[in-house]
């Protein structure tokens, strides 16, 4: 935003227009432009940290960079799917670091975190991407799972991002990318305190971001995505009935270009966009049949 101060009002006015402007015009130059002529960040010998490593998204994501040529840190809570991951990574010819962390363990993350700096060096992008998910309606979630759950999805993020951002700042680069769900953005019944989590992480990369700006750090890079059902082993006992459910390697693919790209939200399929956009015009009633699929009255 330009500065005011010490400028004739009628220019200040004008710098303000066309700050507006020239914004809208970038966006409008963004979204239209093709994937394939748009600048792309080289992760060719990147440090790339994934939470979760062992399964589904996390997986297939440490797959894709092991192509790529990326160095990876791959952190899960089941050793035996962790070293899955990183034997197929290895056979592709990927150098590769594991380490069995539970990530809502602070003082772990913490030790892990600096025991990273010494045997592998400074994490290029940290992919917050482990999460579980209680598929129970609200008063049947026992505490313990919901405690459990926030802890995992939603406290733990406080922890990898607290052990890894300073040494981002003080190298003025580095990646921040959390996953989260169209369940950030709407909420789903059913998965009450699972939408509770991901609308806390959606905040929580908004804020930080904002925070950083705030104190002149805007060489870290954030991505926050929000895919629908993603066909993993964490969907297995939802009712998915009428909702699309994408396939892992699509997931990880649009993420890897949003990296790249250093898109700041990913929604996917695209109609989220609409979805959000939806919630923000509509009466509510309308609002809510679709995500119901069941006619509401106005009230
Ligand atoms: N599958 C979907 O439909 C879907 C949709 C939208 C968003 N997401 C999000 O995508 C991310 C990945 O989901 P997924 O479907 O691949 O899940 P998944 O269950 O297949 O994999 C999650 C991984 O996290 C690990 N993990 C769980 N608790 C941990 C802990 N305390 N410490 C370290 N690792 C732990 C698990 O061992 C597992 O390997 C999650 O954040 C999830 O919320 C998934």
């Amino acid at each position: 935003m330009p500065t005011t101060d010490s400028v004739n009002p009628f220019v200040a006015f004008l710098q303000i227009i066309w700050y507006i402007v020239s914004s809208f015009l970038q966006a409008f130059y963004w979204n239209l432009v093709p994937y394939s002529l748009k600048s792309k960040k080289n992760l060719h010998g990147k440090v790339i940290l994934i939470t979760g490593a062992g399964g589904g998204i996390g997986s297939e994501l440490a797959r894709k960079f092991a192509e790529m040529g990326c160095r990876l840190v791959l952190w899960d809570v089941v050793p035996a799917s962790n070293e899955r991951t990183a034997q197929m990574c290895r056979q592709l010819g990927a150098e590769v670091f594991t380490y069995d962390v539970d990530i809502t363990n602070r003082k772990e993350v913490y030790e892990i975190a600096a025991r990273i700096e010494s045997d592998v060096g400074p994490v290029d992008i940290l992919i917050n991407n482990a999460a579980i998910i209680n598929s129970k309606d609200f008063l049947k979630t026992n505490d313990e799972q919901m405690d459990r759950l926030i802890d995992i999805n939603v406290k733990s993020i406080f922890w990898t991002t607290k052990a890894f951002l300073p040494s981002m700042i003080q190298r003025n680069s580095g990646h921040l990318v959390t996953i989260s769900s169209v369940a950030g953005i709407v909420g789903a019944p059913g998965l009450v305190d699972y939408t509770t989590s991901k609308f806390a992480v959606f905040g929580f990369m908004e804020a930080l971001e904002h925070e950083l700006a705030c104190l002149g750090h805007t060489e870290i890079r954030f991505s926050t995505i929000c895919p629908i059902f993603v066909k993993t082993s964490m969907i297995d006992e939802l009712d998915t009935t009428g909702w699309p459910i994408l396939e892992v390697e699509y997931v990880a693919e649009r993420i890897i270009r949003a990296i790249r790209l250093e898109q700041r939200v990913l929604m996917l399929p695209r109609m989220i966009y609409v979805l959000y956009a939806i919630k923000g015009i509509f009466p509510w009633n309308l609002y809510q049949s679709i995500i119901i699929k069941k006619r509401m009255k106005y009230s």
